[in-house]
C-alpha cells in the first residue's frame, strides 16, 4: 500500500511516498530556514507564506521521485496538530483538495506520533509495547505505547521544549539560528564539567523544565562579559555549550528510563530534532546497555521534520487490526 504523506507543521515542506509503512521511496523537505536565520527563530507568516508557494511543487516531486502514479496511492496522511496554526493549514487544505479531487482517503496525524514512526524505519517489527521519548523544538514529552492506536501521554514539558533551549541558550552565545546542531558542534571541545549547570526539579518526576538552565546560562554568561569588558572567549562558549548539553541530556536519560521502570518497560523509543545530537546517541545508548533497555532511535535525516514519518504513521492508522 502506498501512502503519500504530507507535513507542514513548522518551517518545512515536505512530502514523501512510503510503501507498506517500511520503504521510503521519496521524502523531499524544503525548508524556508534562509528566511528565518535575520529573526532568530521561526517567523509563522514567513513560514507559511513559503508554505503556500511549495506545496504543490514538492508534492509533485515526492510523486514522481517515487516513480509511480498518483493512482497508485492509496491513502493521504497529513499533519493536523500541534504546530504552527497557518502552516498547519496550508498542508491540510491542501490535503483535502487532493482528497476530494482524487477521491483519496485523507487521514490527519499528529506531529509528535509521527516523531515517534520515525523510528520504526528499518526495523522487521514494531518493538510494541514501549516508551517513547519526543524531544523537538516545540515539545519534550514522554508516551507509553501499546499501540499506535493507544497511545498514553505520561510526562511533559512545564516550560521550554528541549531544542527551544538549545535554541535560547545558542543566542545567548550568539551562535545563530538553529542553536542544536551549533551548540553540539562547539561543545566537543568543551569540558562538560567545568560549570555547575542544573536542570529545575519538577513536581512530576517526569517532567521536564528547562527555562531554568537557560537562565543560569544568562546569568553565567552576564558575569563573564562584566568581567572581561563584554567578552565571550571560544574556549568559555564551548565549556557552556559542553556543560549545557551534558546537563541536558543527563536530565531526559534520567526521566526516560523512570518511566521505563514505572511502566516495566524494557524498550525505549527516542524521536524529535534534538534525537539528532550524537551525544545524546551515545549516552542513552550506554545507559541503555547498563540498564539492560533496548533503544531505538530514527536516522538522524529522519529525525527532523519529514514527510516520510507522516505517512508511515498513516499506514499504521490505518490498519486496524493488530499491529505487525
Ligand atoms: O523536530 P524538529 O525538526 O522540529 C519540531 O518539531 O520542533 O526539531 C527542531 C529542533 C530545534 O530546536 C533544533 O535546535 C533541534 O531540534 N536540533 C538539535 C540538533 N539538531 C536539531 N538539538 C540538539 N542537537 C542537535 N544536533
Ligand atoms: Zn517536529
Amino acid at each position: 500500500m502506498y501512502v503519500l504523506g504530507i507535513e507542514t507543521s513548522c518551517d518545512e515542506t515536505s512530502a514523501a511516498v512510503v510503501k507498506d509503512g517500511k520503504e521510503i521511496l521519496s521524502n523531499i523537505v524544503a525548508s524556508s530556514l534562509e528566511f528565518h536565520k535575520k529573526y532568530g527563530g521561526v517567523v509563522p507568516e514567513i513560514a507559511f507564506r513559503k508554505q503556500l508557494e511549495t506545496i504543490s511543487q514538492v508534492t509533485d516531486s515526492a510523486i514522481k521521485a517515487a516513480g509511480i502514479p498518483l493512482k497508485k496511492i492509496s491513502l493521504i496522511s497529513v499533519t493536523n496538530e500541534p504546530g504552527l496554526l497557518g502552516s498547519l493549514l496550508v498542508g491540510i487544505s491542501f490535503a483535502r483538495g487532493l482528497s476530494l479531487s482524487r477521491d483519496l482517503p485523507l487521514l490527519e496525524a499528529d506531529h509528535l506520533y509521527s516523531h515517534i514512526y520515525a523510528g520504526m524505519f528499518g526495523l522487521k517489527k514494531l518493538p510494541l509495547p514501549f516508551v517513547a521519548l519526543v524531544v523537538s523544538g516545540g515539545h519534550t514529552s514522554l508516551f507509553y505505547l501499546r499501540d499506535f492506536h493507544r497511545i498514553t501521554p505520561l510526562a511533559a514539558t512545564q516550560d521550554d521544549a528541549c531544542g527551544e533551549a538549545f535554541d535560547k541558550t545558542a543566542k545567548i552565545l550568539g551562535l545563530g539560528y538553529p542553536g542544536g546542531p551549533l551548540i553540539e558542534r562547539l561543545a566537543k571541545n568543551g569540558d562538560p564539567k567545568s560549570i555547575k549547570f542544573n536542570c529545575s526539579g519538577t513536581k512530576h518526576p517526569l517532567n521536564f523544565s528547562f527555562s531554568g538552565i537557560k537562565t543560569a546560562v544568562l546569568y553565567y554568561v552576564n558575569g563573564i562579559k562584566k568581567r572581561q569588558s563584554g567578552k565571550l572567549y571560544k574556549r568559555q562558549t564551548e565549556d557552556i555549550c559542553a556543560t549545557f548539553q551534558e546537563t541536558v541530556i543527563d536530565t531526559l536519560i534520567q526521566k526516560s528510563f523512570l518511566a521505563c521502570k514505572m511502566r516495566r518497560s524494557k524498550r525505549l523509543v527516542v524521536g524529535g530534532g534534538v534525537a539528532a545530537n550524537n551525544r545524546l546517541r551515545e549516552k542513552f545508548n550506554s545507559a541503555a546497555k547498563e540498564k539492560g533497555i533496548s533503544v531505538y532511535f530514527a536516522s538522524p535525516r529522519l529525525c527532523m521534520d519529514n514527510a516520510a514519518m507522516v505517512a508511515g504513521l498513516g499506514y499504521q492508522l490505518s490498519r486496524r487490526d493488530t499491529p505487525r
